[in-house]
């Protein structure tokens, strides 16, 4: 069987992957900003993604993770400062005011790497935002947040994996930004 049948294609996404404590942050967050009544991504899957593949054969996903290697970006620093609502996609989300050189940097990277991979990249403006819930009609609250301070010193290859609970993300590699 060649590896690049159908069932070896994976749903992969580059993101920035929070640690513990930025992770518990969004946590807190999401609960103040949604409520505890409203069902939130579980703290394990909140994520910003920064470049998002789909579906790819493994001789594509060998071909991110070398572009992906190759990449030269010094650490930045983001502050996750504001929420929002959006209309189509029905979700709730935080991100921040002011997205930093560096990550604009990164997002360009990747964006010319999933060309040198032969996939199309989104042409769509970049927003830079972790989903914080789903299915959310409105938003009642103020999009004001207490800042979370977000310290950028490497990015990851993510897959996501439909299991009948619903989505789980596993880290496939990650580098460290250097500089
Ligand atoms: P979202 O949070 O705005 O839904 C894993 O699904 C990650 O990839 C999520 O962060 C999701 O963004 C993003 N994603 C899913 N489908 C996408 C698409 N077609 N274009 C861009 N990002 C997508």
């Amino acid at each position: 069987m060649s590896s690049d049948t159908t069932e070896s294609r994976q749903r992969l996404f580059f993101a920035l992957w929070p640690d513990a404590e930025v992770r518990a942050a969004l946590e807190a967050t999401g609960e103040s900003l949604l409520g505890k009544r409203v069902k939130r991504i579980p703290a394990a899957n909140l994520h910003l993604t920064l470049a998002f593949a789909g579906s790819v054969t493994s001789r594509v996903r060998r071909c991110l993770e070398t572009a992906a290697g190759d990449i030269r970006q010094a650490p930045f620093d983001l502050t996750i400062d504001h929420g929002g609502h959006w209309q189509r996609p029905r979700i709730a989300w935080v991100g921040p005011t002011h997205t930093p050189p560096g990550l604009w940097s990164l997002v360009g990277d990747l964006r010319t790497a999933f060309e040198s991979c032969g996939l199309q990249a989104d042409t769509r403006p970049y927003q830079p935002h972790v989903t914080l819930a789903r299915k959310i009609s409105r938003l009642e609250n103020a999009t004001h947040i207490n800042p979370v301070p977000w310290s950028i010193r490497s990015f990851s290859l993510v897959a996501s994996v439909t299991d009948p609970r619903g989505a789980r993300y596993e880290r496939l590699v990650s580098w460290a930004l250097e500089g």
